[in-house]
């Protein structure tokens, strides 16, 4: 089944969550496809329960199981809220919060533990990428984030490729080139945790996808599913993407 995930970030009320909700319940594309919302906590406890069909997740979660972290919320607290998933690493936490990847590896094993499945996001900045050191880059995140995790994956993971150049650019990477990227975090994944680690493991394109875009992305046999900002936000257009994505 193709993978639509929905990163609302800092957007919407907890009635707007509500709304979009109530549009979006009760599709039948719902049944084809693993449907996962990541809105802000605030409005977590609320779609709990009425998100029938859909996953629930969190746009970030803290590295430990509980103690003295002001601010954070940890992975079995974000189970108790309902959550099945946890963005990891996005490039605007690392921008914003000085996240980075090894943040990033105790975030992971944190949420397999709890039995979460981690969505952990990869990618170069226009400037790595301009320098010719993006593929670098992408193995840098994916070798330290499963540093030291063992010889094979904890759980199920999902990563998504966002190259930050793309992100609410209003122009995607090219369904080639995203293809291109997760063929090379595949190998690196596969590689530094054997061949079981391909079951377990889904691959995302996430920058500038909309309803238009969503078709070229699926078309790439790589790509399992899309990480989608903006075009999420409005149900309409969440489920236009959500059509194209079961019929490609
Ligand atoms: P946009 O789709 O708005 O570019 O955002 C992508 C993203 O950051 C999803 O996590």
């Amino acid at each position: 089944m193709p993978i639509l995930a929905a990163n609302w970030k800092m957007y919407k009320t907890i009635t707007e969550a509500e709304e979009w909700l109530r549009a979006v319940v009760g599709r039948p594309e719902l049944k084809r496809a693993e449907v996962v919302v990541f809105p802000p906590l605030t409005a977590l406890h609320a779609l709990r329960g009425r998100s029938r069909g859909l996953g629930l997740g969190a746009q970030d979660v803290g590295w430990a199981a509980e103690g003295a972290f002001t601010g954070m919320v940890s992975a079995p607290q974000l189970r108790d809220a309902g959550c099945g998933y946890a963005l990891v690493a996005h490039s605007e936490r690392r921008r914003y919060a000085g996240e980075d990847d090894r943040m990033a590896a105790r975030k992971i094993a944190s949420l397999w533990q709890a039995g979460l499945i981690p969505v952990y996001c990869v990618g170069e900045d226009a400037a790595e990428r301009a320098a010719g050191q993006g593929e670098a880059r992408l193995r840098a995140q994916v070798d330290t984030a499963l540093d030291g995790l063992g010889d094979e994956l904890g759980g199920r993971l999902v990563i998504a490729y966002e190259p930050v150049w793309a992100i609410g650019s209003g122009t995607p990477a090219t369904p080639d080139q995203a293809g291109e990227a997760l063929s090379l975090i595949r190998e690196r994944v596969e590689g530094r945790c054997g061949g079981a680690a391909a079951a377990r493991l889904s691959l995302l394109y996430g920058g500038s996808t909309s309803p238009a875009s969503a078709r070229g992305f699926m078309e790439q046999p790589i790509i399992d599913g899309l990480l989608v900002g903006s075009a999420s936000l409005d149900a309409n257009s969440f489920l236009a993407m959500l059509e194209v994505m079961v019929h490609a």
